[in-house]
C-alpha cells in the first residue's frame, strides 16, 4: 500500500476524516467530514496557528459570513477571473479539468493562466481523447468555480465565498477605525471557503468545501522596509526555490539580493516558516517557491507558495500573495466608499496595500499526518509521532485491569483531567492493544492505573516514542501533562 493509501486507511478507521454523506449513492465528490479524532487534531492545529501567528504578532481576528453579495465578487474580480480550464467530451459529456488531465496523460505542466488555444493545441498534438468513452473533446472553455446561490424568496444572486479574505477587505475600514488600527495592520480569519472544483480528488487535498486560515497584512506601500520586528528574525535561514533551484539564505540576505522584495514580506514569510517548524513537518522537505507570472493568481503582483513534499508530490500549503491595492481599489470603486486611511507616521493618506498568508488547513493536517507517520517494524507498531500539542488525544487513562477498584480509580483520574486536557478513558482489550490504539492516533502518553496506585496514589506514564515508563504521584499528573504538552513551543 502506498503512503497516501495508508494515511487514508488510518483516517477512515481511526476517525480522522471520511467522505461526507457516505451512506448515500448520490454523495457529491469533494466533501469530507472530520471525525472526532480529526476535529481534535484540527482544533489543536488552529490553536497553534492562533498562538504562533495571530497572538505572537498581535493580529486582529474576525469571523465573517460565508455567503456574500454578488457586488463583492464583481469588485474582487472573481466573477470574471476565478475560472479553471475545462474540457468536455463531445460523445459522453464527461468534464475534465484541462490542465490536470493534460499533466496526468502527457506530464506537461500547464501554467494556471494557460490560454484556450494553448490547451487545444496540446490536446490535438497529443491526440488526447476522453478516458471514459474514447470520444473527442470539444474546444476548451473556462468554468467559474464559485458556488452561486439565491437569497430569500426573490432568489437574489449571491455566492459562497471562494476565499475567506474578502470579508477582511470589506471589514477593513470599520476595524481600522474601531480598533484604533495603525499600518501595518494584520487581520486574520479562520473559516470555510467553497470552490466548485471540476475534479475534486485525494480527500483533503482538493476539496469543494475547505478550511482556510488567512492573514491579510494591510501596509503602507511606501514604508515596506520599516518593520522593526524583522530585526529579531532576519538571520533565520529560509529555504527558497527560485527558477527551479534551491537557495538557502537568511531572510535579510534574501531582501538584500532582491529575491524577497522588502522587509515586511520577509518578516511574515519567516514567521510562517517558524510556525511550520512547530508542526513537526520535516522542514527539509519544504520550500518557499517563487511563482512565475503565469502561475500567480489574478490578484497577485508577486507570490510565493509555501510547499511541502509528500508521497504524492509537492503540495501548496500556503499561498503568500502580494495583492498590492488590488482588493481595496476594487471594493472602493464598486461600493463607492473611500477606503483610504491616514498613516500617522508621515501623516499621508494611503490606500493600503495587502500581503497575505493564505493557509490551507486541511492540506496542512494531511501533511502533518503523513510526515508523522512511522512504521516501527522493530516493535511491530504504527505510530503517529505528532507533537503533543497537536495530538488529538494527549493521554489515554487506562486501568490495568477493571477489577479490585482499579476501574473506579482510573475513572476518577479521567474525570479530574478531562476538563483541562484531551484525555481518553479506555478499559477494553489487553494493555498492549490499548497502547497500540493510542500510538496510532498519536497520543504521546498513556497513564496506567495498577495495583500499586491503590496503595500509594502513583500511576505510570508511558511515553509513546521511547516506550519508557515513569511513576509519578497522581497529584503531579496535571502539571506533568501541561509541561510536556507545551515544552516544544515555548
Ligand atoms: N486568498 C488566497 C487564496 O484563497 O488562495
Amino acid at each position: 500500500m502506498n503512503t497516501y493509501d495508508t494515511i487514508m486507511k488510518l483516517a477512515l478507521e481511526r476517525g480522522f476524516y471520511f467522505p461526507s454523506c457516505e451512506i448515500y449513492g448520490d454523495a457529491p465528490a469533494g466533501f469530507w467530514d472530520y471525525g472526532p479524532t480529526g476535529v481534535n487534531m484540527k482544533n489543536r492545529f488552529v490553536e497553534l496557528w492562533r498562538r504562533e501567528l495571530v497572538r505572537r504578532d498581535g493580529m486582529l481576528e474576525i469571523d465573517g459570513s460565508q455567503i456574500m453579495s454578488k457586488s463583492i465578487f464583481i469588485a474582487s474580480g472573481h466573477i470574471t477571473n476565478f475560472t479553471d480550464p475545462m474540457i468536455i467530451c463531445k460523445q459522453c459529456g464527461s468534464t475534465f479539468r484541462a490542465d490536470k488531465h493534460i499533466a496526468e496523460i502527457t506530464g506537461h505542466e500547464l501554467p494556471e493562466l494557460a490560454s484556450g488555444s494553448e490547451i487545444d493545441n496540446i490536446i490535438v498534438e497529443n491526440k488526447l481523447s476522453c478516458p471514459k468513452c474514447g470520444g473527442p473533446f470539444e474546444k476548451s472553455t473556462r468554468f467559474n468555480m464559485m458556488f452561486k446561490i439565491g437569497i430569500g424568496p426573490s432568489n437574489d444572486e449571491a455566492y459562497l465565498r471562494p476565499e475567506t479574505c474578502q470579508s477582511i477587505f470589506v471589514d477593513f475600514p470599520r476595524i481600522f477605525k474601531t480598533m484604533r488600527g495603525r499600518l501595518p495592520l494584520a487581520i486574520a480569519q479562520l473559516g470555510k471557503s467553497f470552490r466548485n472544483e471540476i475534479a475534486p480528488r485525494q480527500s483533503l487535498l482538493r476539496l469543494r468545501e475547505f478550511y482556510q486560515a488567512e492573514i491579510e497584512i494591510f501596509c503602507n506601500p511606501n514604508r515596506l522596509d520599516e518593520v522593526p520586528k524583522f530585526e529579531e528574525m532576519k538571520k533565520k535561514v529560509l529555504r527558497l526555490y527560485i527558477n527551479d533551484s534551491y537557495q538557502e539564505i537568511t531572510a535579510q540576505d534574501a531582501v538584500d539580493q532582491l529575491i524577497i522584495p522588502n522587509n515586511l514580506v520577509a518578516y511574515y514569510l519567516t514567521l510562517l516558516v517558524l510556525f511550520y517548524e512547530k508542526t513537526g513537518i520535516d522542514m527539509n522537505r519544504t520550500r518557499l517557491r517563487q511563482l512565475s507570472t503565469s502561475e500567480k493568481a489574478f490578484y497577485a503582483s508577486f507570490a510565493f507558495d509555501f510547499e511541502v513534499e509528500t508521497s504524492i508530490g509537492w503540495l501548496e500549503l500556503v499561498a503568500c500573495n502580494y495583492r498590492s491595492d488590488y482588493d481595496l481599489r476594487g471594493h472602493s470603486t464598486v461600493s463607492k466608499q473611500n477606503l483610504h486611511v491616514i498613516d500617522p507616521i508621515d501623516n499621508t493618506k494611503v490606500l493600503p496595500n495587502v500581503f497575505e498568508l493564505s493557509m490551507g488547513i486541511d492540506r496542512s493536517i494531511y501533511s502533518i499526518l503523513e510526515h508523522s507517520f512511522f512504521e516501527d517494524f522493530e516493535h511491530e507498531r504504527t505510530v503517529l509521532r505528532l507533537r503533543p500539542y497537536l495530538a488529538p488525544i494527549l493521554a489515554g487513562i487506562l486501568p490495568l485491569i477493571t477489577k479490585d477498584g482499579l476501574r473506579e480509580k482510573a475513572q476518577l483520574i479521567y474525570s479530574q483531567l478531562k476538563l483541562d486536557f484531551p484525555v481518553f478513558y479506555d478499559e477494553s482489550g489487553s494493555i498492549g492493544r490499548r497502547y497500540r490504539r493510542l500510538e496510532e492516533i498519536g497520543a504521546p502518553f498513556a497513564v496506567t492505573v495498577d495495583r500499586q496506585t491503590l496503595s500509594d496514589d502513583t500511576v505510570t506514564i508511558r511515553n509513546r516514542d521511547t516506550m519508557l515508563q515513569l511513576r509519578i504521584q497522581i497529584s503531579e499528573l496535571s502539571n506533568y501533562l501541561h509541561k510536556e504538552a507545551y515544552k516544544l513551543v515555548s
